[in-house]
């Protein structure tokens, strides 16, 4: 296990678990190389002494928004820094406040910002573990996306036997390595994604395009260079941040994103086609602005190139994974599809579902293989959804 280079925010609220982030963070730092900001609540500070924090991590350790040497909006910037958001031991308390959204203290404002990049290892007594409260934050947080590691249930301080002790600080330490740096599935492998719309222009000043935003196609990379791929990321226009040291050609109309991804097809293992290819194209390109007092009455249309069915004609060893984007007889016209254009597997979004597919940062799928197995991905973070997608068809293999 190596954390070099991995930026980890740890935020410690007061619960008496509180002693066993200390060990955590002298593993983080000393064993593993990470390079960890601590923040601690108000209350945190009651139950030890930021020293030992700063001690650990080499670094001030943060509690108020108007710390002195605290300046501007330097909690955006934590949250933004950070590669992963650990609240260890997380309260009850923190977890209501991040489930409604408050941001009162430093701590919460970073959760807040931070986002699903967030997650929260409970520590509480029984009663408070298990009120309905706890419980329905625990699940909106998770079906927002952020990330949980459970409680166990064993004797607690107050004496109490049940759930909410604080999970034991190797199991934390699995789940960061899991998330910060994957378990290498795809290491040797060379995996092509393509993100976002297309534009297909009418004139230098006018297209026709989609709503698509490339997050999961972004998400599909990450994930994939995580577990050790050679990623190249093809996508359209989009206004998403982009990792300087993701692999990335940037284009614009389907016919471009076919000749980039046919120039770059040579042994690639996986494709994944998470592009939302405008498949409506003016048939001509009239390379002056068309004037308003034009009388153009209608735009004649044809269809873009089917760019999967060609990759698939050429490659014939690729596992390819497509998207399908479907409201009625998802499952049916996805699983055609599929057949049709020679997929091995196709993941079936439907935007009519609250916080599903084109824009959100949470997605839920069908995903489909030609044997006919089909899992169904609740509601997640792209970042998950995309970790589990890969994680099934590195399991199953092509073609199954
Ligand atoms: O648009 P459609 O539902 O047919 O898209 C299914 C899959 O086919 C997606 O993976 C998409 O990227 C791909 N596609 C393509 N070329 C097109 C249209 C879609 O490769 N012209």
């Amino acid at each position: 296990m190596k954390f070099k280079n991995k930026k980890i925010l740890l935020g410690i609220t007061g619960s008496i678990a509180i002693y066993k982030a200390a060990d955590l963070l002298r593993k983080l730092t000393k064993n593993y190389g990470a390079d960890v900001q601590v923040i601690m609540t108000n209350s945190a500070l009651r139950f030890m002494s930021p020293l030992v924090f700063e001690t650990f991590s080499g670094k001030n350790v943060y509690s108020s928004i108007f710390d002195e040497g605290y300046v501007g909006t330097r909690h955006i910037d934590f949250a933004k820094e950070a590669d992963i958001v650990l609240i260890c031991p997380a309260t009850a308390n923190i977890i209501a406040k991040a489930a409604s959204g408050i941001a009162d203290d430093l701590l919460s404002t970073i959760i807040l910002a931070a986002g699903t990049k967030t997650v929260f290892a409970p520590a509480m007594n029984v009663n408070m573990y298990k009120n309905p409260a706890t419980m329905e934050n625990m699940d909106k947080l998770k079906k927002i996306g952020y990330g949980f590691i459970d409680s166990e249930t064993g004797m607690l301080a107050c004496n109490d036997i049940g759930k909410g002790k604080l999970t034991n600080i190797d199991k934390i330490l699995e789940y960061l390595n899991m998330t910060l740096n994957g378990t290498n599935k795809l290491k040797g492998k060379k995996v092509l994604v393509t993100a976002g719309p297309t534009r297909e222009y009418l004139d230098p000043v006018r297209y026709i395009s989609n709503r698509s935003s490339g997050k999961m196609g972004l998400a599909l990379a990450e994930e994939a260079k995580k577990e050790g791929a050679e990623v190249l990321l093809v996508t359209g226009p989009v206004s998403i941040d982009i990792p300087n040291d993701l692999e990335t050609i940037k284009v614009e109309s389907a016919i471009e994103m076919r000749d980039t991804l046919i120039q770059n097809s040579d042994s690639v293992d996986f494709l994944f086609m998470a592009a939302a290819i405008e498949d409506l194209c003016p048939a001509e390109y009239i390379d002056t602005k068309i004037k308003k007092n034009d009388t153009i009455t209608e735009i004649p249309i044809k269809l873009a190139p089917d760019i999967v069915s060609e990759f698939r004609q050429k490659n014939k060893k690729t596992c390819i994974v497509g998207f399908s984007v479907e409201m009625n007889d998802g499952k049916e016209r996805s699983i055609n599809k599929m057949q049709k254009k020679g997929l091995d597997y196709i993941v079936w979004n439907n935007p009519k579902d609250d916080g599903v597919g084109f824009e959100h940062d949470t997605n839920e799928v069908t995903l489909f293989s030609q044997n006919g197995h089909e899992w169904f991905l609740s509601k997640n973070s792209k970042r998950n959804i995309a970790e589990n997608i890969i994680k099934i068809i590195t399991e199953s293999g092509k073609n199954k």
